[in-house]
């Protein structure tokens, strides 16, 4: 027998195959049951008893080569058919000069994109990480480490996509982030995670059934409310380019103790009162609050030695207090004529 013939021929016919089903017709002439190397095993049985050890390790050995160059090979052709698809795939940027396609058709970044790179890039400044979290997550992220167990009346605040295990869900807020960020690092640290949540609701002007938010999160040994109050006025004045007032009115949430809404002062009317605030004078922002000290716990904080702000942006809301948006149905419609009013 030949092994070494056997090792180069094998080799040479996988280099000329390019397709991967081929491959695998090559692999079984040559490892198949009735393949060449069964050949060799049929020696095996004939071999006597004493030469029978020796020539069984070595057919093994031959297996084993063999089988390694049809993984090798097929480990590189996969590569290549991924990269053909990345070179169909590729993006032709003359296609617009050549097309002579004017900027107003030009597909851009979404306002609300646009709106989260902007809040990032202020964050960023200011010391915040950013952070990313799973879409799909578990009951544990989404309700129980924020301090909301199974029955608790607050799973009903948020209407839940489940997923058919009772499990795992889309997640309803970006809380979510709160105890995954707790757990990447050790206090000081602060942090911001923006991204799209899900709520099982019926749509109308107000509500969408996907939306934008930006979780905040800051843990320090000596934090309060005013920091609180600090982070948002700076935020709020970066967004609108100009001093905002707010004020804070107690609100309900398991996730921080004492937890507040955040509302910034009519920017239309000054606090006279107009159709935008509803009268009121002050249009609500966001809710926010100090960590929970059985949340802190979850993500392996020690609640007696460092305490934690949080606060919840929500983006779409904020696109339309900026543009005067009236229906939050607009933002994701994909309509066209409402997205390139701002310039994207
Ligand atoms: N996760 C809450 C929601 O979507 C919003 C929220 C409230 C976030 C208070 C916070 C917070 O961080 O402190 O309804």
């Amino acid at each position: 027998m030949n092994v070494a013939h056997l090792i180069d021929e094998f080799k040479e016919l996988l280099e000329k195959e390019n397709k991967q089903a081929n491959l695998f017709q090559l692999k079984s002439q040559f490892l198949g049951k009735k393949g060449k190397l069964s050949t060799f095993s049929d020696q095996l049985k004939s071999a006597a008893p004493e030469e029978r050890k020796e020539l069984g390790k070595s057919i093994n050995e031959l297996k084993g080569k063999l089988e390694n160059l049809f993984n090798e090979r097929l480990e590189k052709l996969v590569e290549e058919e991924i990269l053909q698809q990345l070179q169909k795939k590729k993006i032709d940027y003359s296609y617009r000069k050549k097309n002579k396609i004017p900027d107003s058709e030009m597909p851009g970044t979404h306002v609300v994109s646009e709106v989260q790179r902007e809040i990032e890039s202020i964050f960023s400044r200011m010391g915040f990480m950013i952070l990313d979290g799973p879409h799909v997550e578990d009951e544990f992220h989404n309700f129980e480490a924020l301090n909301i167990p199974a029955n608790h009346p607050a799973r009903d605040m948020q209407d839940t996509f489940w997923f058919g295990d009772k499990k795992h869900l889309l997640r309803t807020h970006t809380s979510t982030v709160q105890v995954r960020g707790m757990k990447m690092q050790e206090p000081p640290f602060r942090f911001v995670g923006p991204g799209k949540v899900f709520r099982c609701e019926r749509t109308d002007a107000s509500h969408e059934m996907v939306f934008h938010q930006l979780e905040g999160m800051m843990v320090d040994k000596d934090l309060s409310v005013a920091n609180l109050i600090y982070f948002m006025k700076v935020l709020l004045k970066e967004i609108f380019q100009r001093e905002v007032e707010v004020r804070l009115r107690p609100g309900y949430f398991p996730f921080v103790e004492p937890g507040f809404e955040l509302d910034m002062k009519c920017l239309l009317c000054s606090g006279t009162g107009c159709s935008f605030c509803k009268q009121v004078g002050w249009v609500e922002v966001l809710p926010c609050g100090m960590v929970h000290p059985e949340v802190l716990r979850q993500g392996g904080i020690d609640p007696e030695i460092y305490k934690g702000l949080a606060f919840g942006l929500g983006l779409d809301r904020l696109v339309m207090l900026r543009y005067g948006i009236n229906d939050v149905r607009l933002i994701h419609s994909g309509d066209l004529r409402f997205l390139r009013q701002f310039g994207q």
